[in-house]
C-alpha cells in the first residue's frame, strides 16, 4: 500500500471528522509536507476534503473510484484484495494480471475504471466503458489444470451471489455469464498458466455493467445485456459492490479448498437459469441441439439431445432457445 492509499484508508475511516497532519505524518512516519502533497494529488482525484492548519484534514465526500484505499477501507478479506493494482485504464486487466502473476501473492487483484481491449470468451472483444467494474483476480491453487472449470463456476456463483444479496434476482447461464431477467450483466473469463499436470497461476477476470448504458453498446450486444443501474433503477456503489463480491469470492474459495466442489456446485445448480432450457451449443465446430439437463462434477453441461441420448459439453457458446 502507497503512502497516498495509507492517508486515504485513514481519512476514510473517520470520514466527517477531522485527522491532524501531525498524527498523520507521525502514524505513517513520513513528514507533513509529504502528508499535504499526497492530500493535494487525493483531491486532484476527486476527493473532497477539506483542510485548515488548526483542524487538519476533513474528507467530505468520496468519488465512485475504484482506488486500492477506496476498496480496502473496510474490506473484511485475508487473501482476495490484499494487494490491488489499480488502473485508470488499461488495455485489459486480464492481460496485465497474466503478465505479473508469477510474481506477485494469489489473492492479487488488477482493476480498471475502463479497458481498451477488453477480452470475452471465444476470442470475442468485451466492452469497458468507465461506470463498469473491470477486475481480475490471480489465483494459484494447487490443483490440475483441468479442475480449472470449477473456478469458474465458483466466480459465477460469487457474482451472482453479491447482485442477490442487492435484492436483484441473479441466475446464471451455463458456463458463467450471469443474468437479470434473461439478460447478460456479468461475464467471466478464466486463463490458466499451467504446467502439464498442475496450474501454475489461474486468472479470473470478471467484467460486471454496473452504472454503464448498455444502449450505447454496439448492436450484437445491445439487445442481450443489461446493467445493474437499468435493473436498479438507480447507480450502485460500485466500491460497495465490489468489496462484497471479493468477500463473497474469498468465502467460496476457502470452502473450495476445504471441502472441495460439492457445495459450490449446488450452489451454481440452484442459480442455474440453463438447466431445464432448450439450448444450442456451439463448441468446436459443431452445433447441439436439446434440452440441458444437468451440471457433472466438473462443470461440464449435460445436454439430452434425443430420447435417451446424452452430451457432455466441456467448453462452448450456450443459447436459451424456446421450447419447440
Ligand atoms: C465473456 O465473454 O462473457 C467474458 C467477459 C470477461 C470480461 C472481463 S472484464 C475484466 C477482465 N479483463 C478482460 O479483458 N476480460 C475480463
Amino acid at each position: 500500500m502507497t503512502i497516498k492509499d495509507k492517508i486515504l484508508e485513514k481519512l476514510i475511516k473517520n470520514k466527517g471528522k477531522p485527522v491532524s497532519g501531525e498524527q498523520l505524518a507521525s502514524e505513517l512516519s513520513v513528514s507533513r509536507t509529504a502528508i499535504w502533497k499526497h492530500i493535494k494529488v487525493l483531491k486532484d482525484e476527486g476527493y473532497m476534503i477539506d483542510s485548515s492548519t488548526n483542524i487538519g484534514y476533513l474528507l467530505n465526500e468520496t468519488p465512485d473510484t475504484l482506488t486500492p484505499g477506496e476498496i480496502k477501507a473496510g474490506l473484511k478479506t485475508k487473501v482476495i484484495g490484499k494487494d490491488i493494482k489499480y488502473f485508470k485504464e488499461t488495455e485489459s486487466t486480464n492481460i496485465i494480471a497474466r503478465e505479473i502473476a508469477a510474481s506477485v501473492v494469489e489473492g492479487t487483484i488488477i482493476i480498471a475504471e475502463s479497458q481498451t481491449a477488453g477480452r470475452g470468451r471465444l476470442g470475442r472483444k468485451w466492452i469497458s466503458p468507465v461506470g463498469g467494474i473491470w477486475l481480475s483476480i490471480i489465483l494459484k491453487p494447487r490443483i490440475e489444470p483441468v479442475y480449472a472449470p470449477r473456478i469458474t463456476l465458483l466466480a459465477g456463483v460469487s457474482v451472482a451471489k453479491t447482485i442477490q444479496g442487492f435484492g436483484i434476482p441473479a441466475k446464471i447461464k451455463w458456463p458463467n455469464d450471469v443474468l437479470i431477467n434473461g439478460k447478460k450483466v456479468c461475464g467471466i473469463l478464466t486463463e490458466i498458466g499451467a504446467e502439464v499436470d498442475i496450474i501454475d497461476y489461474l486468472v479470473v477476470g470478471i467484467g460486471i455493467d454496473a452504472n454503464v448504458d448498455t444502449g450505447t453498446f454496439p448492436e450484437e450486444f445491445r439487445d442481450n445485456s443489461t446493467s445493474l443501474e437499468k435493473e436498479m433503477g438507480h447507480k450502485i456503489s460500485r466500491v460497495e459492490f465490489v468489496q462484497k463480491l471479493l468477500e463473497e469470492f474469498e468465502w467460496l474459495y476457502t470452502e473450495f479448498q476445504k471441502d472441495g466442489f460439492p457445495q459450490i456446485l449446488e450452489e451454481w445448480r440452484n442459480m442455474s437459469a440453463t438447466i431445464g432450457q432448450w439450448v444450442k451449443i456451439t463448441a468446436q465446430a459443431r452445433t447441439i441441439y436439446g434440452e440441458a439437463i444437468g451440471v457433472d462434477n466438473e462443470g461440464a453441461l449435460i445436454v439430452e439431445t434425443g430420447e435417451g441420448h446424452l452430451e457432455k459439453i466441456v467448453a462452448g457458446n450456450c443459447e436459451h432457445l424456446r421450447r419447440p
